[in-house]
């Protein structure tokens, strides 16, 4: 008898996230109105009774997730991830379980359907966050200092907004968990929810973060990729902040994020980047410019970021290389200048391209050395210029004149 493919398959279910390499992260609720951050109401220690109040000012009159969507498109992003609820226990949608909700504001709007509408019709991806944790319900942490009753109903409670959130908005591609630490996987019926979540949703993928392995790992601030075969997907703030905080000017540079992403690329893992929308609904327009520069260079570089694959080349003197098939893409984080060696790649180098601007660069291939010439003295483009090799093979270097490296990557080829 035939057995028919599962949808779940992973690598289908996959496909589109081990292509996409750049998503938007949006962090919005009532914190917005407080401008420092998404913690603002534990930090600062804010009295429920008042924080709650949030909600009656909460009126984002200048919200268009259709802006979102085209700048998210524009930036050369592929999904967006909201909070749907953040740690403040605040929904974003119209929620029968939680009445501390979108619904019950100001706003007197699902905010969440709008969300998903936009993004969808733009061809975006579909992405929710979720907190487990929630310092508004109070079961939460009571449940976590010992009162299993109040335990038990808190994690109901996640299996019902979950259930809401999974069954009421249409096709849902990628569910982010945050905060699951104050209970274990068995406490939060993890396995079941998870269960319950692929029933409604069969083609989602499901981040790491309820005390389960699911399909990808979320590296935070910082670049680090799983090991060969998982999926993974970094997440990091544009300024310093998640939600909004407009004193907060310490942002990225382009050129910081471009590298960023070809870095994440040349490990085959994705970027996930931050914007905090102030609580109008806007995007805060320095990130806006950021992202629509990135975005101008991806038009030109693509090619080198999206689908890129897992290599273990090593050893160069430039910046992040990526590979897809038989071609290399070297970005030039260091540029020096007219010629540029590549040391030690076994492969045929059958054209050199300068993919900046489009320029046929000369190859002169030696036993150990490649040495590509004809680049301009100074770098052609402004944040990050790339160099593509096309090879007669998937690129191979040899390591045998490095010292240890077997050791330290255990896992190369050679
Ligand atoms: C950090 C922040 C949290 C944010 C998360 C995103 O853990 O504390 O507020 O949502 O990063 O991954």
């Amino acid at each position: 008898m035939q057995t028919k493919p599962s949808i779940r398959c992973s690598s289908e279910r996959m496909a589109w996230f081990e292509q996409a390499r750049f998503g938007m992260f949006i962090h919005w609720g009532l914190y917005a109105l407080l401008e420092h951050g998404e913690w603002a109401l534990n930090r600062e220690r804010i009295p429920l009774d008042e924080y709650s109040k949030l909600a009656e000012t909460f009126n984002p009159r200048d919200y268009d997730p259709k802006a979102w969507a085209q700048l998210a498109a524009d930036a050369g992003m592929k999904y967006v991830v909201l909070t749907t609820k953040h740690h403040e226990g605040f929904c974003l949608w119209d929620s029968k379980v939680c009445k501390f909700n979108s619904l019950n504001s100001a706003a007197r709007r699902d905010l969440l359907a709008e969300y998903v509408t936009a993004i969808r019709n733009a061809g975006l991806k579909v992405g929710f966050y979720y907190s487990l944790g929630d310092w508004y319900n109070p079961d939460w942490a009571a449940g976590w200092k010992g009162d299993d009753q109040a335990r038990v109903r808190f994690i109901d409670y996640t299996h019902a907004l979950m259930r809401e959130l999974m069954a009421q908005y249409g096709k849902i591609d990628l569910l982010f968990y945050d905060l699951p630490q104050c209970y274990s996987a068995a406490e939060w019926r993890a396995v079941e929810l998870n269960a319950m979540v692929r029933q409604l949703q069969p083609q989602i993928i499901i981040n790491n973060r309820a005390m389960t392995t699911e399909d990808y790992t979320t590296p935070e601030q910082h670049l680090n990729a799983a090991p060969r075969g998982r999926m993974w997907e970094s997440c990091m703030t544009l300024n310093r902040h998640w939600g909004y905080c407009p004193t907060d000017h310490d942002y990225k540079s382009p050129r910081n994020v471009v590298l960023t992403l070809a870095s994440a690329a040349s490990g085959a893992g994705n970027l996930l980047l931050n914007v905090g929308p102030d609580a109008q609904g806007r995007i805060p327009i320095e990130s806006e410019a950021i992202l629509r520069r990135v975005g101008q260079w991806l038009q030109v570089h693509g090619e080198s970021i999206y689908g890129s694959e897992r290599h273990s080349l090593l050893w160069n003197l430039w910046g992040p290389t990526t590979v897809k098939g038989n071609t290399m893409y070297l970005h030039l984080e260091d540029y020096f200048g007219p010629t540029l060696t590549v040391g030690g790649l076994t492969n045929r180098v059958l054209a050199a391209t300068l993919l900046s601007t489009g320029q046929r660069l000369y190859i002169d291939q030696r036993p150990t050395q490649t040495i590509i010439t004809g680049l301009p003295e100074q770098s052609p483009d402004e944040l990050l210029s790339v160099v593509k090799l096309e090879l007669d093979s998937p690129p191979d270097q040899d390591i045998s004149r490095v010292i240890g490296a077997a050791d330290i990557f255990p896992d190369l080829p050679k």
